[in-house]
């Protein structure tokens, strides 16, 4: 099969195209035939071997994938060859023809979502849940700010908020990416790119402040949202790229509090609440997986680069 290989961290050119041989599943392990891979920020982090994850070389990138169980293992019960199915990480890597994966890394796709839909599942629905329901604790009636939500966990959890009753105000830095979080539920889309659109928000919520507040980029923004929040305001930092500096006064005078999670680390206990919730929000059209780039695995280079860009809209998935 064709895989994406990194033979040494570096930048974009070390995602290299291989042909290596195709996984067989032992005992309790699933083998997938991916039909489309998601690209994560996280995947380029650990591509540069600067961040806390760093596999052993040579490894194939992706956790996320959407495609059809080929084979299974002794003892798998739970899937069978020809389901529809995401994955949520693996053993060997989506970037590749092929995926094998734990029994307990492969959950259905609804027959209404596509692969290319399901690509974009695990990563972005399962940050946003954990950030919206364990950390940031939303309750219906609330507001809450989705600081970047033009991009994968930004959309997931533009919709999830809307289905769970809040006021939702988004943010991009793009027309297209603002009409987009419109589309998926935004009650107002304000764009980050924009001197005083800080201003905007919180005009727009009666100068009270954001119950919760989704951060895509703390190390831009941390300082600025304790001066958004509302009484008893909640901050969920998802993203971060560096450091910044933060006044604890704005956060004191707000009784505010500042949550901070990699999803690497979720319990078992949340992980499966997570999968029961996108399982039925896909089920139900509460989650519509908006994939906006899709790109032939061979140019894994293009996507990791373009990934980082302003400009999001929705997933970049790539295409075996
Ligand atoms: N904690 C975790 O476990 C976890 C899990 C998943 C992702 N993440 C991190 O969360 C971040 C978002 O992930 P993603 O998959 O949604 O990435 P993505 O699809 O690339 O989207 C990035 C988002 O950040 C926005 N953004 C850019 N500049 C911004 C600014 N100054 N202020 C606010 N937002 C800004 C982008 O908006 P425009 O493009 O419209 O400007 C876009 O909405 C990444 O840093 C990623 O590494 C963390």
């Amino acid at each position: 099969m064709k895989a994406i290989q990194v033979h040494e961290f570096g930048g974009p050119e070390v995602l290299t195209l291989h042909e290596v041989s195709t996984p067989q599943p032992a005992a309790g392990q699933v083998l997938v035939r991916i039909h489309a891979a998601g690209v994560n920020p996280a995947d380029t982090y650990t591509r540069t071997g600067t961040y806390a994850v760093k596999p052993p070389l040579p490894y194939t990138p992706g956790s996320d994938g959407g495609g059809l169980v080929e084979a299974v293992g002794a003892g798998v019960s739970r899937v069978n060859p020809g389901d529809r199915v995401y994955l949520a990480k693996s053993i060997t890597g989506t970037y590749a023809e092929y995926a094998l994966a734990l029994e307990s890394q492969v959950f259905p796709l609804p027959a209404n979502i596509e692969f290319a839909q399901g690509a974009g599942v695990w990563v972005p629905y399962g940050t946003a849940f954990h950030a919206l329901h364990h950390r940031a604790r939303i309750k219906a009636g609330e507001t809450v700010l989705i600081h970047g939500a033009s991009g994968g966990v930004g959309i997931a959890a533009v919709q999830w908020a809307r289905a769970a009753g809040l006021r939702v105000l988004g943010t991009a830095s793009s027309a297209r990416g603002r009409e987009l979080i419109l589309r998926e539920g935004a009650h107002q889309a304000f764009d980050h790119s924009q001197e005083g659109y800080r201003e905007q928000i919180l005009a727009s919520t009666g100068g009270q402040g954001a119950d919760a507040i989704v951060e895509m980029l703390a190390n831009v923004n941390l300082a600025h949202d304790l001066k958004l929040l509302a009484m008893n305001g909640r901050v969920v930092i998802v993203g971060s790229r560096g450091d910044v500096t933060i006044t604890p006064r704005d956060l004191m005078a707000r009784r505010g509090t500042i949550h901070a999670f990699t999803l690497w680390a979720v319990t078992a206990a949340e992980e499966a609440e997570i999968h029961a919730a996108i399982f039925a929000g896909l089920e139900n059209g509460t989650l519509r997986p908006v994939v906006g780039k899709q790109i032939p695995l061979a140019e894994a280079p293009r996507a990791h680069r373009e990934v980082l860009e302003p400009g999001a809209f929705g997933k970049i998935v790539l295409v075996p």
